[in-house]
């Protein structure tokens, strides 16, 4: 009997689930979307829930769709999004309160006053992280100081805390686990040691009850209660949804770079068996436990990629579906020096400036809908290409080529540019959907389906490739001027 692996891709705004064959090659695949709670500017929430029961219909779906049974599935793997907190009761494995997500930004003033306390460099040097609002630990200690009795109840070992990794493996088995990557996610979690950090939870006034128990990111750490999709099925691989797409992406190796175009956009380095050192305010952080062996990474992150084309839709109104943005930006040959600066919601990495606001400069009488499209287009070329920089001077190596994934990734105006950007060749895989194939690997990787990570990589195969066309000297002065047009936008809002 032919067998499977069911990968849970559970992203921020909607659940998926997609069956994968021996090849690594997607079978069915099933989405639903869930709500999104904005109760306060700057705050986003979800309520657990929803991820469940939208999660759950998925698998089942995604099952169905590629007439299967259960007992076809050798293992799930569980890619999750990162640092989205929940909080719920142990005895009857119901949230507390609604998850507070990785782009709530209520906790900015108790970074902002932690940073005034000198703790940055300290919980950096622990945790490879940024002092910042989108990590876990702020959350938490929200919930716990702010959900009535939650902190009470928390000391009397009552309720759980996890990323929604943990919450979705205590649903689907009644483990409390998280595994390293998710871990590293916290800001609570020292990425030495590999254990969670007790300093870092006696300054974030965090009960060591509420925590799951740290699992690699490659074993089986339970079975599926039968109830759920009809046969117990081992859960056997759990990462962060970038870490699994790094792991998708075969970049198995230190100094291969992934960057996946969503909603933001994510690169991520293979670093190889020692966490880096980022002197260009990258994060440093876990990628994967296989066999015992850790391999971490440096990270950077665009907040506005594909977002910036949605916007285009909603806000500006210039396009009516997001893909119609890409021959609105070909029917003129280039931005006319039009510039988007999308710091609609601040700038990351390698900037961390939550105060930018976003900026369209260099208009003429001259522009139109179409070189403001182009411009929307090219800023998640140029904020990946100064992620990619940074990368560079970090690593001190050159990277040979970026692997590129995620929804834009389709866009080949964008790879052009990208490639002709960063001076090194674009590749796009053919297999996009990287995250829940790492995922799938991971979990396949422990169950025996696959052998090993050798064998994995070679079934990573190149869709195509875009060759950089841009000579060096317009490279060098497009660079500059988009550093221009960034200062524009930064510091916006003091
Ligand atoms: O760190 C946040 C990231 O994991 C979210 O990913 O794909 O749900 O937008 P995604």
């Amino acid at each position: 009997m032919q067998k499977y692996i069911l990968a849970l891709d559970q992203g921020t705004t909607s659940s998926r689930a997609i069956v994968f064959d021996h090849h690594g090659r997607p079978v069915a695949c099933s989405q639903q979307e869930y709500p999104q709670h904005f109760p306060q500017p700057g705050w986003v929430e979800h309520d657990a829930l929803d991820i469940w029961h939208t999660q759950l219909a998925c698998a089942r779906d995604a099952l169905r769709e590629a007439r299967i049974e259960a007992s076809q599935v050798a293992a799930i793997g569980i890619a999750n999004q990162r640092e989205t907190t929940v909080l719920w009761d142990r005895a009857t494995g119901e949230p507390v309160a609604r998850a507070i997500v990785w782009q709530d930004r209520r906790t900015a003033d108790a970074c902002d006053r932690l940073r005034m306390e000198g703790r940055a460099a300290d919980i950096q040097a622990r945790t490879g992280l940024e002092l910042d609002a989108y990590f876990s630990a702020t959350k938490l200690q929200w919930l716990l100081d702010h959900v009535p009795g939650a902190r009470a109840r928390a000391e009397r070992g009552e309720l759980a805390f996890g990323t929604v990794d943990s919450w979705l493996v205590y649903r689907l088995c009644g483990r409390h686990v998280t595994d390293t990557s998710n871990a590293s996610r916290t800001m609570l979690f020292n990425i030495h040691t590999l254990r969670w950090d007790e300093a870092l939870l006696a300054l974030f006034d965090i009960p060591a009850t509420v925590l799951p128990e740290v699992v690699g990111s490659s074993e089986v750490v339970g079975l599926a209660a039968q109830e759920w999709l009809g046969y117990p099925i081992p859960i056997a691989g759990i990462a962060g949804d970038q870490q699994a797409a790094t792991f998708g992406q075969a970049c198995h190796r230190k100094g291969l770079v992934k960057n996946t175009y969503g909603t933001g956009c994510f690169m991520l380095m293979n670093a190889g068996d020692t966490p880096p050192v980022s002197h260009q305010r990258l994060l440093s952080t876990v990628g994967w436990t296989v066999h015992g062996a850790t391999s971490y990474l440096l990270e950077g992150s665009v907040f506005m990629g594909g977002a910036t084309v949605q916007w285009l839709r909603d806000g500006l109104g210039i396009i009516r579906q997001s893909i119609d943005v890409e021959p609105l930006a070909m029917s003129v040959p280039d931005s006319g020096g039009v510039m988007l600066v999308p710091a609609f919601t601040g700038l990351g990495a390698p900037h961390w400036d939550p105060y930018a606001r976003g900026a369209i400069v260099g208009m003429t009488r001259g522009t139109t809908a179409a070189h403001i499209a182009r411009a929307a287009v090219e800023a998640i070329a140029y904020q990946s290409a100064e992620l990619l920089g940074a990368m560079q001077q970090d690593a001190g190596c050159p990277v040979l080529e970026l692997r590129a994934d995620g929804g834009a990734a389709r866009n080949d105006m964008l790879m052009q540019f990208q490639a002709d950007l960063l001076g090194i060749p674009v590749v796009r895989p053919q297999v996009l959907e990287t995250t829940a194939l790492g995922a799938a690997y991971l979990a396949g990787l422990a169950v025996g389906y696959w052998d090993t990570v050798e064998g994995i990589a070679g079934q990573w195969q190149v869709e195509r490739r875009f060759e950089p066309a841009m000579d060096a000297g317009r490279r060098l002065e497009l660079m500059a001027r988009w550093g221009r047009a960034v200062e524009h936008a930064k510091a916006w809002e003091t």
